[in-house]
Order: C-alpha cells, then structure tokens, then sequence
C-alpha cells in the first residue's frame, strides 16, 4: 500500500495536504464508528458464512472491531485525516491490531454501500429517539390539557378574538399536530430500514454473498431491490429531514404561542423561571428564550432540507463524492429536533395557567357573538338576518364599551325582539362552550373524550 492511503495503489504522489482535509469527512463522520462496526461485524459474519472467510479469520476480525469500540468508547482513539473517513480510519486501525487477515474485511463490498448502510443504522436509532421524546411531549400535553380541561380562554382567528375555547382543548391541537409528527417519523423509518450491504461499488459484487443474512443479521426488513439505487439514494434521509422540519414548523407555531401568552399583554400563562433568562440592562424581565430559540431553530432544520434537496437533485448514479455532504445537515437536524423535543418535554407540564387572565380575555371582544346569532337561527330568523342584528348589537355594545352580556335586555331588543331573559346563558361564557359538544368540539366534555382516546392510542 503506498503512501499510506487504502486506494494508494495507482497514484504517482502524495495528496496535496489541503486536498487531504477538504475531501476528509471523518470530523463529522466519526459519529457512525457504533453503525460502522456493527456493519462490519454482520459483513464478516456473513462472509464466513459464504466460504470467503475462515471461522478463525472472522472470529480474529469480530474480536478486533471490539476492541476498537471499546478503544473509541474509551476516547483512545486517535481519529487521522489522511484516513479520511470513519470506515477507512477503522479498517486501517483493524489491520494494525490484527494484522493481514484484517485486509480481508472488506471483501465483498465497498465504501459506497458500506456508508449507505452506516447512515441508515445510525438513523433508525435516532428515528426511534425521536419519536420516544414526541410521546414524553404528548403525555405532557394530556396531563395538561386534563387539568384545563374547564379553564375558558378566547379562541384566535386572525389573532383576533374569535369564539371561547378551553384552554384544554387548545392544548389538544398541539397534540394532534405531534401525533402526526409522529405517524410521519416512524412511516420514514420503514424505507430507511432496508439494507443497501452488497452493493458493493454500484453493480454488485462477484462473490457469493447472502444479501438476506447480513439484512436480518442488522435488523433490517429486507435487502434493497437494485444496487445503483442502493449506493446512491439519500431519499430516506431527505424524508426524516422532511418530517423533521415539519416537527420544527410545529414547534415553533407552539413556541410562537408561548412567547405571545407570556407577555405582560396576553399574561395568559407563566413558564417556570428555570426555561427563561433575565436582561443583563432591564432588571424586570423574563424573557421566554427556550421558546424563542425553538422558533429560531426551526429555520436551520428547513435550511437542511432544502440542503439535502439541492444536494441530490443534480447528481447522475450512482455514487458520487457530493453524497458525503449529506451528513452535516443530515446530523445537525437530529441533534437540533432532539434538543427542541427534550426541552418542550420538559417544559410543557411546568407551564401555568392564569386561568383568571384568560377568563378576563374571553369576556372581552364579543366572543360570544356567535352564539347570539345561533340563537336567533334557532328561533327561527335566517342566519344572515341574525348575523346582521348581531353585527347591530355588537357596534352598540363598543361604543358603550360593554360586552353583549353586559347589555340590558331592554338594549338587546331594539335589535330585535326575539331575544328573551334565556339569551344571559347563551352569551355566557360556559353556556358557549358547554355547547359546542360533538366530537373534536371545544365542550369540556368533549376534551375529556379526546384525552381518553388520547391516552388510548398512545397505549397501543
Ligand atoms: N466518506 C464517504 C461518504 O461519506 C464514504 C464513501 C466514499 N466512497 C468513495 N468511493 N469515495 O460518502
């Protein structure tokens, strides 16, 4: 081997140094030593299988890449730039440690399907991450929501005051939004989990391989169909980013609504002082910076995708040097999602609510206009007529500076005589949502449901 390179063979010179670190990867890569190894450990495993190796010869090798685990694990490693990448700086080590039976690994195969496998590897353990730290967020939510379940706020369109909700109910949107987040994760986790192993290069390989055993040796569903599309696709990483970002998108809505309900405007909740910071200037403030950073962040994770998506849109098949750049964004989207999950995991149970606060807010803005045309309609006027003595009533209680229920009955009539003594529980602030009881309505009732199936589904 010359010059100290794997594929040293056919060069004349040495690689320029700079050349050296702008192609190396293995800064970043070395993240997938675990996947890389445990990669090997079934390649050689089949390998014996199929008469290419020796049962001494695998067993030399498997005890080898154990002991650099241990030796990685242990930060004894010492990672080399000339090598490259993760998959050349292991083998290279391997060979050392054990010797020319350590050549031998990577018979068989080639970098190409090897990193194409590391990355799905390392992937589905973080899918599955991932999609434990959505549920601890979920449970969060429901033991929110359940204890909200009454507390009435003002329901926004436009941000503008709209109809009453419970706060318990809008909690269990955010829920709704995770729980597809959720289906999105682990629906993406089924094409990640094929195994690409053995397609070699990009055109297969000309030993006998068992491209089903070292597939269920690593826990995948099955071996990938063809074997250009094996080495080249990053589709699967493209769509966790994808789910990602909408995770994020998430996220950021919720965080949007934090930073909105915990301003002395809104003062809708308080969030415990240990997820906020203060002003180094102005000594009165506490300011909402996990949900701002979250917000922030999400921006990044879509950058990613787009990233990823420019990334591939331009290359031919198979394999090409260009893939190598799918693992930065690739990995700072999974450390970026884990962190926002783990700290909205953390934080949602500890959120409060000023119940009072948003009881004041819903009195106010004419939410209950709704329910004053409702009842007109059900007794008998036509909904555009009654939305019109609504709309009448409404401008008469703002330039009296009162709410509809604060009007008289004797005011409410000059709009129109059908509204009797009954109508105060109609505009009443429970009445409202108390009536609005049909499945994925606001009713306390109706929430209390939702959270039972909640809960339900998360059990199966
Ligand atoms: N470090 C490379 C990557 O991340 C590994 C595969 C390299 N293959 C090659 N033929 N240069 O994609």
């Amino acid at each position: 081997m010359s010059q100290d390179k794997p594929w040293g063979g056919r060069f004349s010179e040495p690689t320029d140094a700079f050349v050296e670190r702008f192609t190396a990867s293995v800064g970043f890569d070395q993240r997938m030593y675990a996947a890389d190894i445990r990669g090997s450990i079934a390649h050689a495993t089949m390998l014996e299988k199929a008469g290419i190796l020796t049962g001494v010869e695998r067993e030399q090798i498997v005890t080898g890449l154990q002991a650099i685990q241990a030796e990685i694990e242990a930060g004894n490693f010492e990672w080399s730039v000339k090598l490259e990448d993760v998959h050349m700086n292991i083998e290279s080590r391997l060979t050392a440690n054990i010797g020319a039976v350590g050549k031998k690994l990577h018979t068989g195969r080639s970098r190409n399907d090897q990193v194409a496998t590391d990355i799905r590897l390392f992937v589905r353990d973080e899918i599955d991450g991932l999609c434990a730290l959505v549920r601890k967020l979920q449970i969060g939510i429901l033991g929110l929501a359940e204890q909200e379940a009454n507390t009435i706020m003002p329901g926004f369109t436009h941000l503008q005051t709209a109809q009453p909700v419970t706060f318990g109910h809008h909690l269990m949107a955010w829920f709704e939004m995770l729980q597809r987040d959720h289906a999105r994760l682990l629906d993406c986790r089924k094409r990640v989990n094929i195994c690409p192993l053995g397609a070699a290069a990009l055109a297969g390989t000309t030993y006998p391989i068992d491209r089903h055993l070292t597939a269920e040796l690593l826990g995948f569903d099955k071996p990938t169909e063809n074997s250009l599309d094996s080495v080249s696709d990053r589709d699967f990483a493209i769509e966790l980013c994808a789910a990602a970002s909408l995770v994020m998108m998430h996220l950021s809505r919720f965080s949007e609504e934090l930073v909105l309900w915990t301003s002395s405007q809104f003062d809708f909740i308080d969030l415990p002082d240990r997820f906020c910071t203060g002003s180094s200037i102005m000594p009165q403030k506490k300011n909402p910076d996990v949900p701002e950073l979250v917000r922030g962040k999400s921006g990044r994770v879509t950058g990613h995708l787009v990233s990823l998506l420019m990334l591939m849109k331009g290359q031919p098949l198979a394999y090409n040097k260009d893939n190598q750049e799918d693992k930065e964004p690739l990995f700072d989207t999974l450390d970026t999602v884990r962190d926002c999950l783990k700290a909205y995991a953390d934080m949602v149970p500890a959120i409060r609510a000023k119940r009072e606060n948003m009881r004041n807010a819903a009195l106010k803005g004419y939410a209950t206009a709704t329910d004053l045309a409702d009842y007109l309609v059900k007794k008998g006027m036509p909904f555009r007529d009654a939305h019109e003595v609504v709309g009448k009533s409404v401008a008469f209680g703002i330039q009296q500076g009162r709410d509809l229920s604060e009007l008289t009955l004797e005011e409410l009539k000059q709009f129109s005589n059908t509204i009797e003594q009954d109508i105060y529980a109609v505009l009443s602030l429970e009445g409202s949502v108390a009536t609005r009881d049909h499945i994925g309505g606001t009713a306390p009732a109706q929430v209390m449901a939702a959270i039972t199936r909640a809960r339900k589904l998360l059990e199966d």
